[in-house]
This record gives structure tokens, sequence and C-alpha cells, in this order.
């Protein structure tokens, strides 16, 4: 079967250490839960039947919902090759200030705003994602003279894995994701980064601090209570070696495009925690 991969990049995106994800994942499992979801890279990668997907983020959450529905999909894509054709800085401003009227925004098609979500993604700089206090989309022009919004057959393939298998779609916070979960299922939680030292994890209005980092280890032990197979990456910093002290903390090299700070891109260190242990660890 074709993979797909992400339909929009993504801060914090895992296709660079996805081969690391595999060999810590487990070898066998029931339904897999991506509570902090973003672009995908690792649920498309494993491309589960039975999965659950979240993110806090709306836009986002709405292209997967369209995605999922071939008529919406149909729709979306005539949408995008039109946007294509207008691509301009011009156009892309447009386009981005739509959200500036929350009134004619809140009118517009769902399909229409997800068309919206990935060409802003493909056409703004550095495919950041970055809001304003007002929710309003802020990134500025990426100075492309065209723009290529379905990356060849891509989105047909995402779009058809999440209609042809069986794919919840929630927009909600991670803690509620999860409250179905069973021995067996396994949850894959890539929160925003925690850093040693600089604040930068606003992915969305919400920032993700220290407070959130240790709600998320209270939901990663319950999980662990409950029988699941729970993973979570992140940074190597001191809280995170501290809240899951006692589990398998692998710690592995990534390569990282998108920071706030230009010092900070280059390698970083990363940790795929787990609490089992799979084949990969037994050789
Ligand atoms: C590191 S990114 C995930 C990257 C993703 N795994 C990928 O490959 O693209 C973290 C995500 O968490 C989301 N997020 C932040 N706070 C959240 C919360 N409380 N509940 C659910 N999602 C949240 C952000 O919108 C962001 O997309």
């Amino acid at each position: 079967m074709l993979k797909g991969k992400p339909f929009v990049k993504w801060a914090g995106g895992k296709r660079q250490i996805i081969d690391k994800l595999k060999k810590y994942a487990p070898d066998e499992f029931d339904t897999y839960f991506e509570p902090f979801v973003g672009g995908g890279a690792f649920l498309f990668e494993l491309s589960p039947r039975k999965a659950v997907i979240n993110d806090f983020n709306q836009e986002l959450m709405n292209v997967y919902n369209v995605l999922c529905d071939e008529d919406k999909f149909k729709k979306m894509c005539k949408v995008l090759n039109s946007y294509e054709k207008q691509h301009s800085e011009e156009f892309y401003y447009e386009i981005r200030n739509k959200d500036r009227n929350k009134k004619s925004f809140s009118k517009l098609s769902d399909y229409t705003r997800a068309a919206r979500t990935i060409y802003l993604n493909k056409a703004c700089f550095n495919g950041l994602y970055r809001v304003n206090s007002k929710n309003e989309f802020n990134v500025p022009f990426g100075k492309k003279t065209k723009v290529n919004t379905y990356e060849g057959d891509n989105l047909i393939t995402v779009s058809n894995y999440l209609t042809m298998n069986d794919v919840k779609i929630l927009c909600c916070d991670f803690a509620t994701v999860v409250k179905d979960a069973k021995k067996g299922d396994f949850i894959y939680f890539d929160p925003p980064y925690d850093s040693d030292t600089s604040t930068f994890n606003s992915y969305t209005e919400d920032g993700f601090g220290k407070d959130e980092q240790k709600r998320l280890a209270k939901v990663f032990k319950d999980l662990d209570s409950l029988g699941c197979y729970v993973m979570l990456s992140n940074h190597n910093t001191h809280l995170v070696n501290e809240l899951y002290k006692g589990y398998n903390i692998h710690v592995i090299e990534a390569k990282r495009n998108i920071n706030a700070n230009a010092k900070g891109r280059g390698k970083v260190e990363e940790v795929i925690i787990t609490n089992y242990i799979n084949n990969e660890d037994i050789k």
C-alpha cells in the first residue's frame, strides 16, 4: 500500500526521526492514538487500520475532516487549483487576511477553509503556523513564485487512507482524547517541545509550558497503569528526564529547521520514551 506523507509542513514534524520512532514502536497493538498529530508523519507511516487523531489546532483538524469526505475533498481540490493559478504576493495576503473579519470567515465552507490552510502553509514563510493574540494567521509571504499544493498524488493518498480506514478525528485537549484508551492500545504523544533555555512553544494561541508538560506526564502514567503502550517524544531536557524517570528513555539526535531563534537550528538531542520494551530493545 502506498503511504501518505504530511500534507503540511509543521513545526516539530517527525519525518526526520521516523525510522527511530518505528524502531521503538510496539510490535503489535489495537487502536492507535495520536493526541498531538500535527502534520501526521508517524500516523501516515504506520497507517493503522484503527486510529484516533487529534490536535488543538482547529484549522488543521478541519483539513483532516475534509480529506475524510469524498465530496468535500473534490470541492477543496477545485479551490486549490484556482488558488495555485492566482498565486502571487498580493493574492497570498488576500487569502491570509480572510480571518480578519470573523463574521465572514465563519461563513466560509469547511472545504474553502481547508484549501486556505493548505495554500497558506505552502505559500507562507518557511511553512510556519503562527497566529497573533486575536487568532489571526500572521506569517509573511514566503516569496515562492509557484506553489504545489498537492505534492504529486500525496493529497489523494492521504485522503484514501483516511476514508478507507477507521480514523476518528478530534479537536480537543490531549487528556480528553485518551479517555477511552484501553489495555493493548498504543498512544504516541508528540507534545510541543520543552526547553531548558527558551520558552518558544507557541504553536497555537495557548502556549504549552512546564505545567502542561507535568499534566501530560500524569496522563502518561495513568495510561501506563491501564496497560496501554505509551510512547512520547520531546527534547532531552532536565524536566523531561525528571518527569519520566523509571521509564525507558532513548536519546537520539535530530536535525531541526523550525526554531524561533536561528542560533538554535542544527542538531539537538531528543528523547523517545516508552513504558514497554520491544524486540528492538532486546536485540
Ligand atoms: C510537536 S507538534 C506535533 C508535530 C507532529 N507530530 C508532526 O509530525 O507534525 C505539537 C502539536 O500539539 C498541538 N497542541 C498544543 N497544545 C495542545 C493540547 N493541549 N492538546 C492537543 N494538542 C495540542 C499543537 O497544535 C501542535 O500541532
